[in-house]
């Protein structure tokens, strides 16, 4: 409970238009690891990084990307959301992601909430978006399984 009124309250924080959030948290994820930018095939025709974050379809799956955190957060029923996110992680099996590539997208998604809040970012608030998301790749996982 403590840690849903932490997410929410970080959330709303991070203002109406979270693209460019998102696309701090991408550029993070990309520095782990460059082979991710190869599997927006979409992006194989772009010069540069920069020049691929700032496509339309990058940044359409930013906001698709927020749009599910959006949900996760908001809902507190989150055993609904299970077949959601197996489905999510069957998808992202197809498009060629690895599990292992969880931990490299959790880590960047604590470096863009690091950098946006600054003096907010607190050790449990910091837990909190750990264990929520530990949620979300223990189902997304699951979609790798079968
Ligand atoms: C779809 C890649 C992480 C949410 C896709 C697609 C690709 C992709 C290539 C299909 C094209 C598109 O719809 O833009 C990746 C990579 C990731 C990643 C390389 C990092 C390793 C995530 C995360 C979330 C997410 C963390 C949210 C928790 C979605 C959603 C779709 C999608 C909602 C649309 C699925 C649908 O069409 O039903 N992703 N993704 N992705 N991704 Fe990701």
């Amino acid at each position: 409970e403590k840690d849903k009124e932490l997410i929410r309250g970080s959330w709303e924080s991070l203002g109406k238009n979270k693209v460019p959030h998102g696309v701090v948290m991408f550029s993070r994820l990309f520095e782990l690891d460059p082979e991710l930018l190869t599997l927006f095939h979409y992006t194989t025709n772009c010069g540069s990084t920069q020049d691929c974050l700032s496509s339309p379809e990058f940044l359409e799956h930013v906001t698709k990307v927020s749009s599910v955190y959006r949900t996760v957060s908001h809902l507190d029923d989150l055993p609904s959301l299970e077949d959601f996110l197996l489905n999510l992680g069957r998808k992202h099996q197809a498009v060629g992601v690895n599990t292992q590539s969880f931990a490299e997208v959790g880590e960047s998604l604590l470096y863009m909430l690091q950098c946006s809040l600054g003096q907010a970012y607190t050790a449990p608030l910091r837990q909190a978006w750990l264990n929520l998301y530990s949620i979300v790749v223990a189902a997304m996982s699951q979609g790798w399984a079968k």
